[in-house]
Order: C-alpha cells, then structure tokens, then sequence
C-alpha cells in the first residue's frame, strides 16, 4: 500500500518507514527537515535496501503539500508525525506551535479528501491524561486541561481529526497516545537526532555517558514514588514504530469499530529516572555523572499505560525490555 509520511526522516518517522518498508508497504515522505537531515534517507537505505521517495515539503503549506498527491497518486494512508514536539520552547513560542501543528493536521485532513486517502494515523501523546488519578491509565480516563500549547495542540488536533471523521464518510482515523518513545533501530543506522541541548532523558543519558554533556540532573528526588524520582512508561522505538502499520492494516481491512479510534501505545510498566540511571550504567558498563536538582515545572509525577486495549484489538504488544532498548540507544550515540 502506498503511505504518505509526513515527518518520515524524524525519529518516529523513520523508524516507522523502516518497519513500513519492512511488511511490504511503500512509504513515500514528505518532511521539511526542520528538526531532521536528509541522511537519514541513507540510514533508511542501508537497513532496508530501498530508496523512498522524499519531497522536502512543509504540510502547513497547502499548494506544496497538495502537491506531493499529485505527483505520487494511489497515495491510501497518511501517516502524520510532522509537527514541533519541544514542551518548553511551546511556551515560549506558541504561536509557532498552534501555527505548525494545527495548520499541518488540517492540510492533511483537505488533502485526503480532495486526494481518496482514506486512513489517518495520527501522533498523539499520553499528554493529554495528565497526571491521571488512576494508574496504570486508560483509553477512557478524562483529557486533562494541557499543561502547555504543545499539550494543547495535540487535544485540538484530536478534536479536529474526530469532527472532520464524522462529518465524511469516507475517512477513517487511529489515533495512537504515545507514552515515552527511546531507543533506537538496532543496526544503529538510524535513531534520534536531538538539535542543541536535549531536552529529553535519554539523549541527555547518552550525551553525558559520552562526554558532551558534564552532567545529568535529576529533576526533582521528592515525588510520592518509591525512588522519589518522576515515574514514565518508556517505549522502544522499534516497537512503536510497529503500531504504526497494525493501525493502517487495522483502518485498511476495515476492522475498525468506530471510525475513530485512540490506543494507548506503551509497555504498561512504570520506570523512574533512577532506575533509567541505574540500568543504563549496568547494561553499558558507564558510570553516569548525575546531580540532583530542583522539579522541573509541568513535569508529571508518575503516568504508565494499560495498554491491553491495543494488546488485544490491534494485536500490538511492546516487545523489547528496558535492557535492550537502552543498548540501542547508547550505540547509536556511539556512531554519532
Ligand atoms: N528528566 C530528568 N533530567 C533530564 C531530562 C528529563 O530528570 O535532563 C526526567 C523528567 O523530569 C521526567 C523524565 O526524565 O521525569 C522524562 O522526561 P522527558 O523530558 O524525557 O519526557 P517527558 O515525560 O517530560 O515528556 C515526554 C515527551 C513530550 C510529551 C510528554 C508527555 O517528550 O513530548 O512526554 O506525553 F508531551
């Protein structure tokens, strides 16, 4: 099947072309390359021997990005990554954030209907729980006012995505909440390409290990967990990236119950920022410089998936354990 990308040389993005390209689809991207580089279609190559067709595109630009279906026709599934992720720089610039993350949804959801694409996948986040009350949390457990405009785009970007679903019939939607996506593919051709300073703990984990960062702070030892250190779901990329196609095979065999449908894509296990520490230093034999430091304001204190509804309507379970994962994402950071 032929499957529009956007976001495709990003770290989800690749990822999930990769394992595309690996069930016998035929991605085609389309990325603006503002927080990716063009390399990474050779990372893409030397895992999977194919060229995939690139279109240096920014889908907030209708013309542009209408332009790619015309020169790639059959085009059936989108799935939409291309979007601005940072939580702080949000705040500081939202009108950036509400621009390029609305804008870009809505482009895709005119031109899959001007073009018969009728499938969506679209990125998620479990963001939007919050700090839920009850854990392990569920598909059902109430949307939480966002924490930031990044948070918010992806609520409004929901809401936009069920309205337009329901007001055509022929468009279907999966929206996937992604809990902490880590790791990268194992060949370690490719995996993610932090710009600046990370804002994330692993890449900040792995930049530290290697040297260029002096030290990693942990944000806060207070929290009511059993470490006093913050508690996430953590998700192999790999595995994440798998969602992806279940969810296009799901909306394209018309398996679908509703035609909007939203999974929680996480490993349903709790992991907190010591014990990220603690298995990294173990898995790769470096000792970590690490401080503790002050909250960082929004964090969550704690969030993990029950991810059983996607382990048994879409037939996606994680697969690889926290060992593993961090291996990968320390030999990526090796080859950089
Ligand atoms: N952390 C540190 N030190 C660091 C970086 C992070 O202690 O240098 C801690 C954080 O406090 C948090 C945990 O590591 O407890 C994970 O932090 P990340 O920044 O890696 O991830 P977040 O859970 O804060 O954010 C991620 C995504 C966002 C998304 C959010 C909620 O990056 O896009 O999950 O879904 F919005």
């Amino acid at each position: 099947m032929k499957i529009l990308v956007t976001g495709g040389t990003g770290y989800i993005g690749s990822h999930t072309v990769v394992e595309l390209i690996e069930a016998g689809h035929e991605p085609v991207i389309v990325d603006n390359l503002s927080n990716s580089k063009e390399s990474v279609l050779d990372g893409i190559y030397g895992i999977t021997g194919r060229k995939v067709p690139f279109y240096n595109v920014d889908c907030t630009d209708l013309e542009a990005f209408g332009s790619v279906f015309e020169a790639e026709p059959g085009i059936k599934a989108i799935i939409h990554f291309a979007a601005s992720k940072a939580v702080g720089e949000s705040v500081k610039e939202p009108l950036k954030y509400y621009r390029n993350n609305l804008t870009g949804i809505i482009n895709v959801l005119e031109c899959m209907k001007r073009y018969g694409a009728s499938s969506l996948v679209f990125s998620s986040s479990c963001t939007v729980y919050g700090q839920p009350e009850e854990l392990p949390v569920t598909e059902e457990a109430p949307i939480q006012p966002a924490l930031s405009p990044y948070g918010n785009t992806k609520q409004i970007c929901e809401e936009i995505i069920r309205d337009t679903v329901s007001s055509c019939n022929t468009l279907h939607a999966v929206m996937l909440r992604y809990f902490n996506p880590i790791g990268a593919h194992e060949s370690a051709l490719i995996g993610e390409l932090p710009l600046g300073v990370p804002q994330n703990l692993i890449p900040y984990v792995t930049q530290t290990a290697a040297g260029i960062r002096e030290c990693l702070t942990v944000f806060g030892n207070d929290y009511d967990t059993p470490d006093g250190s913050c508690i996430r779901d953590y998700i192999n990329v790999t595995d994440l990236a798998k969602a992806h196609i279940k969810a296009v095979e799901r909306m394209e065999s018309g398996k679908q119950k509703q035609n909007v449908e939203v999974f929680n894509i996480g490993t349903g296990v709790g992991t907190s920022v010591f014990e990220i520490i603690k298995t990294f230093e173990d898995v790769t034999g470096v000792k970590l410089n690490y401080k503790v430091g002050p909250r960082r304001e929004g964090d969550i204190e704690k969030v993990w998936a029950d991810a059983s509804y996607a382990n048994n309507e879409l037939g996606w379970k994680a697969e690889k354990d926290m060992r593993e994962t961090l291996a990968s994402a320390w030999k990526w950071q090796t080859t950089l």
